[in-house]
C-alpha cells in the first residue's frame, strides 16, 4: 500500500509511524485510518520490529481528533459505521498487537488523537501536549473507545469531568493523572520514546505479547459496543448539526438539546 497520510521507517528493532497531514492537525480522515492499520499490521507481522513508536508530525499536534469535516453531513447508520469500523481497524487494534506501541504526544491529542493514546500501550508527552475528549462541544460522544479507556485510566470521576466539560487538560495535568508516564520537553521527546523502546527491545517478545493480552483481558467491557451504539445516535440530533456546523463556521455553537 503506498501511503499519503502516513510516514514509516524500521530501524534497530523500532518502526516509527508518523501520522503526516499536519495541516489539518493529523485529523484522522477514513483513508489515515487505513494506512495506519495497514502500517501497523505490516510492523506486528514483521519480526525485527519488536516495538512501535508513534507520533504526529509538526510541533503542533499528534492528531486533533477524528476528521469533523469527513463525518459532519453522515447519518446515524453512517456515525454507528463511522465508530465500529474505526475501532476494528485501529484502535482495538492497536490495543490488542502483539507488538507494543508507544505513543508520543507531540502536541494537542483531542478526540480520536487522545483515544489513539489511550488505546497504545505507553503514553509519553512533550510539554505542550494538550489532552481532552471535546466530542459533546460537537454535539457528539467519543466514539473510538474513550469513554471507555479514559475512565480505566484515570478513573471514572476524572473521566466524567474531562468528557463532560470538553475542557483540555495540559501535559502536566495529564501526567499527575497517568495519562501520561513521563512529560519531557518536545526536543528530547523521541529520544525518551526510543529509551523506554530499548529497555521493551531487551526482554522477551513472546513474553511481551502474553504480558499484553493478560492486562487487556481484564479490562473488556459491554461499554464498547454500547459507545458505538450512542455515538450513531448522536448523529441524528439537531445539537450534532449545530455543533460540528459552528466548529467548521469557527463559532460558537448554541445548542437546542434536540
Ligand atoms: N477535523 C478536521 N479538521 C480539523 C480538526 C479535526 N478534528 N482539527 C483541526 N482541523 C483543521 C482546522 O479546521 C483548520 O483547517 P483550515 O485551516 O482548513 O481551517 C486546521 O486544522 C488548523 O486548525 P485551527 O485553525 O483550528 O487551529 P487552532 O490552533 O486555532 O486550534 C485546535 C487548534 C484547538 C486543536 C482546534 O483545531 C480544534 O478544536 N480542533 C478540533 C478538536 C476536536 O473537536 N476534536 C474531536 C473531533 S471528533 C472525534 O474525534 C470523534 C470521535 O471520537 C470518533
Amino acid at each position: 500500500m503506498e501511503y499519503q497520510n502516513i510516514l514509516t521507517k524500521k530501524e534497530s528493532g523500532i518502526g516509527y509511524i508518523t501520522i503526516n497531514r499536519p495541516k489539518q492537525l493529523n485529523a484522522l480522515n477514513k483513508q489515515t485510518i487505513e494506512e495506519l492499520h495497514s502500517a501497523l499490521k505490516k510492523f506486528n507481522n514483521d519480526t525485527e520490529v519488536r516495538v512501535i513508536i508513534l507520533t504526529g508530525s509538526g510541533e503542533k499536534a499528534f492528531v486533533a481528533g477524528a476528521d469533523i469535516k469527513e463525518f459532519m453531513n453522515f447519518n446515524s447508520e453512517q456515525g454507528r459505521e463511522l465508530a465500529a469500523k474505526g475501532q476494528e481497524l485501529l484502535f482495538d487494534f492497536v490495543e490488542n498487537m502483539e507488538t507494543p506501541v508507544i505513543a508520543a504526544v507531540n502536541g494537542f491529542a483531542l478526540g480520536g488523537g487522545l483515544e489513539l493514546a489511550l488505546a497504545s500501550h505507553i503514553r509519553i508527552a512533550s510539554e505542550n501536549a494538550k489532552v481532552g475528549l471535546p466530542e459533546v462541544s460537537l454535539g457528539v460522544i467519543p466514539g473510538y473507545g474513550g469513554t471507555q479507556r479514559l475512565a480505566q485510566i484515570v478513573g471514572k470521576g476524572r473521566a466524567m469531568e474531562m468528557i463532560l466539560t470538553a475542557e483540555m487538560k495540559d501535559a502536566e495535568t495529564a501526567l499527575e493523572y497517568g495519562i501520561f508516564t513521563q512529560v519531557v520537553p518536545l526536543e528530547n521527546l523521541m529520544e525518551t520514546a526510543r529509551k523506554t523502546a530499548s529497555k521493551i527491545l531487551k526482554n522477551s517478545p513472546k513474553a511481551i505479547s502474553f504480558a499484553i493480552q493478560a492486562i487487556n483481558s481484564g479490562f473488556y467491557t459491554k461499554g464498547f459496543v454500547k459507545e458505538i451504539e450512542l455515538f450513531g445516535q448522536a448523529f441524528s440530533t439537531e445539537d450534532f448539526k449545530e455543533g460540528t456546523t459552528a466548529f467548521v463556521e469557527r463559532r460558537k455553537a448554541e445548542f437546542s438539546g434536540k
